[in-house]
């Protein structure tokens, strides 16, 4: 299924874990619009691992748990979809999923064809319990192949964890998203590792295909599934800012039911869903800082928009407040073109004309600044 920008939406898996039931559900797809993510763009509602029953039905399909799930799947995607949202599901490409349930491999076809009958949008494929003896790509392909048949236009949301070199073969799978890393926790020292491991992936990342980060952990404050020691909610603002840089699918993992205010406005800054969901999703260029100087905890990255515009964020990774500033050069804007930029703060809502050719600020220990930026006249 083609895609023109990432996808964003809510996931069950940071928070709940194998917690998960029909009631959860369906009180999430409410929140998802009362509270407004909808609107913003937050479509997918994702349930992960852990929905169905241990085996197979006497015709090979896999079968939710009635416990769990007493009306069945069809319900709750009929109940999704009235809500003018839409449903995802998970599957793994080995013989088990990650948490120990049956699998799709050797039941591609058969099971494509269920997630159909079940009206189901999305569908996330994790890595566990493969076979070593059939390559990943050709797993994914199996999946890929299963779904584009499958009658229904199902989202490929492939989930290997970037192994095997997965950003150089998952595009040929027909996958919309692709996990590029391990799995996130809720801390700040999870939230730096993948952003940094994921700098060497941003080639791999364009329209049709995202590289994904893994579901957000914004509002979480260690409670739930992935909970580890939780983070500061400034810290929170610095991993939205950078997943939505970068380009990464926005998939929430907190209960939005119960968030605070303060970290549901992190969820739903328009300016920053209108750069992550900019429709030419050109790759982040990294800037050094003052031109030149680059400590590995400061951070700053540019990405030309598709109105002309350019989206400049400035990152600083570090446990105290440091002094951070980039050179408009960089950005291919030299003084000699009578040019330089009038920076909006996405954050502040604070707008600065650049004086001179580089541009300081001092930031804030884990802050960042996220400026969208107007090429104008001197
Ligand atoms: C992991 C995956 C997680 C979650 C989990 C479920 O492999 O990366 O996001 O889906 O499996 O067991």
């Amino acid at each position: 299924m083609f895609q023109q920008t990432p996808p964003m939406g809510w996931n069950s898996w940071n928070t709940f874990g194998a917690d998960i039931s029909e009631e959860l559900v369906l009180t999430m797809a409410d929140a998802m619009v009362e509270k407004g993510y909808l609107a913003k763009g937050y479509n997918y509602l994702v349930i992960d691992d852990c929905w169905s029953l241990h085996e197979r039905d006497k015709d090979g399909r896999l079968q939710a748990d009635p416990e769990k799930f007493p009306h069945g799947m069809k319900y709750v995607a009929d109940y999704i979809h009235k809500k003018g949202l839409k449903f995802g599901m998970y599957s793994c490409s080995g013989t088990e999923t990650c948490a120990g349930y049956p699998a799709s491999f050797d039941h591609e076809y058969i099971d494509a064809e269920t997630f159909a009958s079940w009206d189901v949008d999305f569908l996330k494929y994790d890595y566990c319990y493969r076979p070593m003896t059939v390559p990943g790509r050709i797993l994914y392909h199996r999946m890929g192949n299963a779904l584009a048949n499958c009658g229904r236009e199902i989202l490929l949301s492939a989930c290997s964890w970037g192994a095997d070199e997965t950003g150089k073969w998952i595009k040929e799978t027909g996958a919309s998203m692709w996990r590029s890393t391990g799995d996130i926790f809720d801390s700040w020292e999870s939230i730096k590792k993948l952003t940094y491991q994921q700098l060497e992936l941003l080639p791999y990342a364009g329209v049709g295909c995202f590289n994904d980060m893994d579901m957000l952990v914004v509002g979480m404050h260690g409670k739930g599934n992935v909970g580890l020691g939780g983070c500061t909610s400034q810290q929170y603002r610095t991993h939205y800012s950078i997943w939505a840089f970068m380009g990464s699918p926005l998939m929430i993992g907190c209960d939005i039911r119960t968030m605070s205010d303060e970290d549901r406005e992190t969820l739903q800054n328009e300016e920053l869903i209108a750069i992550n969901q900019d429709i030419a999703c050109r790759q982040p260029a990294t800037l050094s800082s003052y031109g030149g100087w680059k400590p590995d905890d400061l951070l700053i990255l540019f990405r030309p928009l598709s109105d002309g515009d350019l989206a400049i964020g400035m990152f600083n990774m570090a446990d105290e407040e440091r002094g951070m500033g980039f050179v408009i050069d960089e950005m291919g804007i030299p003084v000699s073109s009578g040019k330089t930029l009038l920076l909006h703060d996405v954050w502040s809502g604070k707008d600065t004309l650049v004086k001179n050719e580089t541009y300081t600020e001092k930031v804030e220990a884990f802050g960042c600044r996220v400026f969208r930026a107007k090429i104008v006249n001197k």
